[in-house]
């Protein structure tokens, strides 16, 4: 028995009519003509929330007080800190070590390892268990230009075009150019990637891509990348210590306005440590269960965006952080997988977007902004969207044409873990479509860094997607999984030079804590909220209101 309604049955029918012709002039190379450079900026201004004005704000306090944010943002910025700062003693250290990472994701493992890699000794303390990030979650690939008749001159073009300008060109440099090196080492830790029979490297486009450098492993290439990353750290133990279920709460600085190390709290015994350090790199994660105008999200349930906010709290300035990316094939159907990822990489297998009359309606590797833009357009506008029986607007992922252009049974091999999802439910999706729109998918701004990861702060380093330039206002897929890799390692690499050749340690202090939560009262502001907020409240207002009383 089929997971669809009779009714949503009886829509498919029409993808099928359309289905053979359509394999047929994609066989043929022919495509549905990609949007005009001015098209794109036409429809991204029309439908994409980022450019609604509901929804947003001028944060009032902080390094970037005037800047109009996602209201969700500025009220996290705007908060006073959870921490009682009177009650800390500072005189008192619970940890020390070299080099402190905070947030254990791929950001996190990459500076650890590389840190430790000149025997410095780290502590990596982390929100849930090590590896519990958004990097384990993702799917589809990792970009690096180590193909014939590639090079990471046109990995470079596509970063900048895909952000439309918007990135900061040292940060893309970095990113493009240690790409081929993050391909082989992960190989050299124990990555298995998807190969070609021959044993070459089998590589896919993504969205706005020249050229195809996207590497995999199956539809879980996070894991993969993920599994051999907590391994080494795990083989260095002795060097690299994990605190989990520690968040950190505030960052330390010295004196001299230095990074010092961080106050962390246990979310076990709800104690605060004090860890001393030399160097600090936050390496968080991004925002995405904040729930951003109101969307679903592809996010692990820790993308609460607390290395923003110790960060902004130490005075350091955010970049692009009222962007925010929706990636265009969320899951909408059926009810319990809304907002789930469904991996870019089924299109680069050649799968159509179709609307309920099943036609083509846009070019299906747009870069993701753009995309989304056409399925919103799509549903809003033209109305010939699809809607779900609780109600949700979305349009079809022609899945089984994969079956069509690439032989039967690759479905189930390169995309094994939608195949579950979906069948889990009663859908085959070699044999039916599934159901998608838009779900809040990556912070695309964030903390304001150099091509070393370095921040404003001396000694504060930041990596991966807590950080904000190398996408610019659109990332293209499969360059977070590289991004954490190279300003992670990065990060850690800068961090020895600043550990090894700081001789003086200075006096620990809050007092930019205090400061900014002055600037918060004397603005006025009441939110009643403290940040970082840690963990998402999902409970619904009568469970809350239970709780306080
Ligand atoms: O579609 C995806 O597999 C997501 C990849 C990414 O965000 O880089």
């Amino acid at each position: 028995m089929s997971g669809y309604t009779p009714e949503l049955l009886e829509l498919i029918k029409k993808t099928d009519a359309t289905r053979s012709a359509r394999v047929e002039r994609a066989r043929k190379g022919e495509h549905f003509p990609a949007l005009t450079m001015e098209q794109r900026q036409e429809w991204l201004k029309k439908y994409h929330p980022d450019f609604k004005s509901e929804g947003r704000r001028k944060v009032k306090v902080g390094p970037n007080k005037g800047l109009e944010l996602p209201e969700e943002v500025s009220t996290l910025l705007e908060a006073k800190s959870r921490l009682d700062t009177s009650c800390v003693d500072l005189n008192r250290t619970d940890y020390s070590a070299d080099v402190l990472v905070i947030g254990a994701g791929g950001a996190g493992s990459a500076a650890a390892l590389a840190a430790q890699e000149a025997g410095l000794n780290v502590i990596m303390t982390t929100k849930l268990r090590h590896g519990d990030s958004n990097t384990v979650m993702a799917e589809g690939g990792i970009q690096g230009a180590d193909q014939e008749g590639d090079s990471p001159y046109y990995h470079y073009l596509d970063v900048i075009g895909g952000g439309h300008f918007s990135n900061d060109p040292a940060l893309v440099a970095a990113l493009t150019n240690d790409a081929p090196l993050i391909i082989r080492w992960l190989e050299s830790l124990g990555m298995m990637y998807d190969k070609k029979p021959d044993g070459r490297m089998l590589v896919r486009h993504g969205g706005g891509t020249s050229r195809k450098r996207m590497h995999s492993a199956g539809d879980m290439t996070g894991a993969e990348i993920m599994r051999v990353l907590r391994d080494e750290v795990r083989n260095r133990a002795e060097k690299i210590k994990v605190l989990e279920f520690t968040p950190a709460v505030e960052a330390l600085l010295d004196d001299k306005g230095r990074a010092a190390g961080a106050v962390v709290y246990n979310l076990e015994t709800k104690e605060y440590y004090n860890i001393r350090a030399n160097a600090v790199i936050i390496a968080t994660g991004g925002n995405g269960r904040l729930h951003i105008q109101g969307f679903p999200t592809t996010n692990h349930y820790g993308a609460t965006a607390d290395g923003v906010v110790m960060a902004y709290r130490a005075g350091v300035k955010l970049k692009d952080m009222e962007s925010t990316q929706y990636h265009p094939t969320g899951a909408i159907y059926p009810e319990q997988n809304v907002g789930l990822l469904i991996t870019e990489k089924v299109r680069g297998l050649g799968a159509q977007i179709l609307n309920a009359e099943g036609e083509q309606f846009c070019f299906p590797l747009e870069p993701r902004d753009v995309e989304s833009a056409c399925i919103i357009r799509e549903c809003a506008d033209i109305k010939k969207g699809v809607v779900t029986p609780t109600g949700r607007p979305g349009v079809w992922l022609d899945s089984p044409m994969i079956e069509m252009l690439h032989g039967e049974g690759t479905v189930r091999k390169e995309l094994p873990a939608k195949y579950i999802q979906f069948k889990r439910y009663g859908i085959d999706i070699s044999k039916s479509p599934m159901l998608i729109y838009p779900t809040l998918h990556y912070q695309n701004g964030g903390i304001l860094i150099d091509e070393w990861a370095r921040t404003t702060v001396e000694g504060l380093y930041a990596a991966g997607e807590v950080t904000g330039g190398v996408h610019g206002k659109n990332r293209l897929m499969g360059n977070s999984l590289l991004d954490v890799l190279v300003f992670g390692r990065r990060a850690g690499i800068h961090a020895i030079e600043l550990a090894c050749s700081r001789k003086d340690s200075g006096k620990v202090t809050l007092k930019h804590v205090d400061k900014f939560n002055k600037e918060v009262d004397a603005a006025g502001i009441k939110g009643g909220i403290v940040s970082p907020i840690l963990l998402p409240d999902y409970a619904p207002d009568h469970v809350r209101a239970r709780q306080r009383e």
